[in-house]
């Protein structure tokens, strides 16, 4: 009597920050509705927080093959991880690396897939013989940027000296016309080449093209010439994205309608919505700078007066550990609360894809990391781009000058250039943003459909999965 063949079983292992887990979460969603079991590895840290703040439990209990399992990253519970993120990466180096092995040799996987930044996973996926693919949750354009720190250190234009900045970088091939100095990942101005973040991004980025095949959270259409550059050292990318907007087509095609996605580490507000659903289309800013950065209080005001200075309405996530200052709330002037409680609304975490999704909203002051500038590219809503750091400097860049989607803003933090580039984006430069913002939008849901270039390069990624287990 012929058996039905046990489905194919990867191992999905992300980098234990907000934005990976986000995205690998999603993948890992739209392995399952291809019938492909998957068990997701995170760090103890995450899972506890997936577990008081999202709802994966919920939303993952329809799919009988996932299952999550936990591996420690080695640090104390105390550790303000996402601070310290070298400290992070050098003890999931030497402490979880063995931890990785057992669970790979014990796992009967087919596959892993596993972030790209953890170069070790290849070597043990080589010794225990399992087959790797990588994921990289950043830009094909900051990967590549990455994969040219070799080059740009032997043309000699990283470290560099001196302060002008928009001396344009030449060893980027694909990127010559406009990467200044200042649009370079942020670790590259610390003059320095033994810089541990040059060093680690360097030699983590030289081990993927070892990988069977990279998996990328972006699309052709956006960023293709790139992309194109990329496959003479990596043939093998399946460009998949936008991951959050593929999972929702796929479940769209299937009617399926499971409970909302919360994947976040932070509790949500949705009082937001309903502020929201009260508000004139389009006529509202949404800033938020991401899960990681940290803003000192002088900055916070700037922000704030230019915000109400420029006459527009505005909703503000302030993460309740966003603040350098612990006290700055008794510090807010009393004409800027006043300004707030009219046109404003301020919350610790917001549903942001539902949020970027909301018709009120006309614009998104943004730190550029790179899922916030897919949910927006997707939803059609143009950006002022704040990069806080590592790859948000590159994609501001893009945002303003390739893809003409907004307005970088970097390197400046003065209440009277935001107030003047929120009234440019909302308002006198409205029409024509929003209008290569919906063309640019377009093509994302293009991409999605059937015999789209996402679509058609998850169907190859599964079918190479299926034919690993074989
Ligand atoms: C980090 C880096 O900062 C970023 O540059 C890199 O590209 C990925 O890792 P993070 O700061 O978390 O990411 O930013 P981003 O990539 O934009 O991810 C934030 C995620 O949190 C987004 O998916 C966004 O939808 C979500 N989010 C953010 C919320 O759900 N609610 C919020 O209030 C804010």
């Amino acid at each position: 009597m012929s058996q039905n063949p046990r489905p194919p079983h990867v191992l999905i292992f992300p980098l234990p920050l907000q934005g990976p887990v986000n995205s690998t979460l999603k993948l890992a969603e739209l392995l399952c509705l291809a019938h492909i079991d998957v068990t997701f590895l995170v760090t103890d840290h995450i899972h506890a927080r997936l577990l008081r703040h999202s709802n994966i439990q919920t939303r993952f209990s329809s799919y009988p093959g996932f299952r999550i399992q936990t591996i420690s990253d080695g640090l104390p519970e105390a550790h303000p991880r996402g601070d310290r993120f070298l400290e992070l990466f050098d003890s999931l180096k030497s402490k979880t690396k063995p931890l990785f092995k057992e669970v790979l040799r014990c796992g009967g996987f087919s596959c892993v897939i596993a972030d790209g930044i953890l170069g070790f996973t290849c070597d043990v996926a080589n010794e225990v013989r399992v087959p790797i693919f990588y994921i990289r949750t950043i830009s094909a354009a900051c990967l590549w940027v990455f994969f040219c720190i070799p080059k740009i250190i032997e043309a000699g234009e990283i470290p560099f000296e001196g302060d002008d900045l928009d001396i344009l970088v030449k060893s980027v091939p694909g990127m010559e016309r406009y990467l200044r100095r200042r649009d370079l990942p942020s670790f590259c101005r610390s003059g320095d080449l033994a810089d541990p973040n040059i060093q680690l991004y360097k030699t983590e980025s030289e081990e993927n093209p070892r990988a069977y095949g990279l998996i990328l959270n972006t699309f052709e259409e956006l960023e293709g010439p790139i992309l194109a550059e990329m496959r003479s050292m990596c043939p093998n990318i399946y460009t998949i994205g936008p991951l959050h907007a593929h999972l929702k087509a796929k479940l769209a095609a299937k009617a399926t309608s499971p409970t909302a996605f919360s994947n976040s580490l932070w509790e949500e507000d949705r009082s937001c919505i309903a502020w929201l659903d009260s508000q004139p289309p389009k006529s509202v800013i949404y800033v938020s700078f991401g899960s990681l950065a940290v803003t000192t209080s002088n900055q916070l005001m700037e922000f704030w007066h230019g915000l109400v200075n420029s006459g527009q309405r505005f909703l503000w996530v302030i993460r309740p550990d966003s603040i350098a200052a612990k006290s700055w709330e008794s510090e807010v002037p009393v004409e800027l609360s006043k300004a707030t409680k009219e046109r404003g609304y301020i919350v610790g975490w917001t549903p942001q894809e539902e949020v970027l999704a909301h018709p009120s909203v006309g614009g998104f002051l943004t730190h550029s990391g790179w899922n916030s500038t897919l949910e927006s590219i997707y939803e059609g809503v143009p950006m002022i781009c704040w990069p806080y750091f590592i790859d948000q400097q590159v994609n501001s860049r893009l945002v303003e000058e390739a893809w003409k989607l907004g307005l970088d803003m970097k390197d400046t933090c003065d209440r009277s250039i935001i107030e003047k580039m929120v009234r440019s984006l909302m308002d006198v430069g409205k029409e024509k943003f929003l209008e290569r913002a919906d063309q640019m939008a377009k093509s994302a849901k293009r991409c999605l459909s059937n015999g789209g270039s996402s679509h058609n390069n998850f169907e190859r990624l599964v079918e190479d999965i299926k034919s690993m287990s074989a």
